[in-house]
């Protein structure tokens, strides 16, 4: 073969790897819903309210990620722009098999609203009537701030209870690990347990292992990044033996200084230790990955062969908030798939 020939070939295989990972139907459960703006919105609501559009992906530190995901939740001061945010990314999400989508964002900051009860008053309905519109199912994760004392983490909780019925599914725990541990959220959490709410906290990610072990131990359902598990054999263990679930995002890792490169991400060996993971973006605009690049990654700079990321995605489904009727359907359009694909190879 001609080196012209092989590289045709190399892009050939690489556009058929990104299709059927597109239409491989899959849960996405870790990602922080303003951060899935399209950079096309973005660039608009900029120029509309006289900003410069803040830098992407190239973050000096952690704060100043947070300053960029700041900027992108002051963008949102209309509940017309909270809706507009909803059915593109419900519609993005729809676009690159996602059958259910979890996303997370803090109330209390939605700049267009009186109060954060008011913030969810509004996006509930929105959010279910997207999901109907994109034949997507929907969840909210209320999303508690490390940075913002016991107080707010109670109150979210609470807040988070309230709508236990209405669209949220779970808690999180978010921003700057180093800040606060996860057992200081450890009350709120169990006023979201008795409401019947999930709980998914990020731990292991700017925090060491102990922070996954303090989350498992704590009863997280799921645990959004817990990359760093991979420091201590015997937390890996206890994930493998819970089942516990890793929502493990590696642009997010790889951006934020948490790995070296997508090619030395954990992804790899926590799947070879026995840990349920999905795969999410985090914040697909402001690490430049989106769900689908991320499967993409995993293979082609991971080696992580196409049957563990059908596993990946099954895990997925299987680990979401989704209710049953949902997952089933879900789970039979994954088979659906594998079948489509086996009968593709068997004809190659
Ligand atoms: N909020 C949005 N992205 C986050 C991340 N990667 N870690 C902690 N909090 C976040
Ligand atoms: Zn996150």
């Amino acid at each position: 073969m001609t080196e012209t020939a092989r590289r045709a070939d190399t892009a050939h295989r690489a556009d058929a790897n990104r299709r059927s990972l597109t239409a491989l139907p899959k849960a996405h459960l870790h990602v922080h819903l303003e951060a899935a703006m399209r950079e096309a919105t973005l660039r608009q609501w900029c120029a509309e309210d006289g900003l410069e559009v803040p830098p992407l992906v190239d973050y000096p530190d952690f704060t100043r990620f947070l300053d960029a995901y700041g900027l992108l939740i002051d963008l949102l001061h209309t509940p017309e722009r909270v809706e507009q945010l909803l059915d593109e990314v419900i519609a993005d999400a729809a676009a690159q098999g996602v059958v259910a989508l979890e996303f997370a964002s803090i109330p209390e900051k939605a700049v267009a609203f009186g109060s954060a009860e008011e913030a969810l008053e509004f996006q509930l309905p929105v959010m279910a009537e997207a999901s109907r519109r994109h034949g997507v199912w929907a969840g909210a994760i209320v999303s508690i701030d490390r940075g913002a004392g016991p107080e707010h983490a109670l109150e979210a909780a609470r807040l988070a209870a309230r709508f236990a019925d209405r669209g949220v599914v779970a808690v999180g725990l978010v921003a700057d690990e180093r800040d606060s541990p996860v057992a200081a959220a450890a009350e709120a959490f169990a006023i979201a347990r008795d409401a019947g709410l999930g709980v998914v906290p990020h731990a292991g990610e700017l925090g060491g292992p102990e922070e996954v072990r303090s989350a498992v131990e704590l009863g997280a359902d799921r645990i959004q990044h817990g990359v760093r598990a991979v420091e201590d054999p015997g937390v890996l263990e206890l994930l493998a033996e819970r089942g516990t679930c890793l929502d493990v995002c590696p642009t997010s890792n790889v951006v934020l200084g948490v790995s070296p490169s997508l090619e030395s991400h954990p992804l790899p060996a926590l799947l070879a230790a026995g840990v349920r993971c999905s795969i999410g973006a985090d914040d697909p605009l402001l690490f430049g990955a989106d769900v689908v690049d991320e499967y993409v990654s995993a293979h082609e700079r991971m080696g992580v062969p196409e049957a563990q990321l059908v596993e990946v995605a099954r895990t997925s489904i299987e680990s979401s908030f989704a209710p049953a009727d949902v997952k089933r359907d879900a789970l039979a359009r994954l088979g659906a798939w594998e079948d489509r694909a086996a009968w593709q190879d068997g004809g190659a």
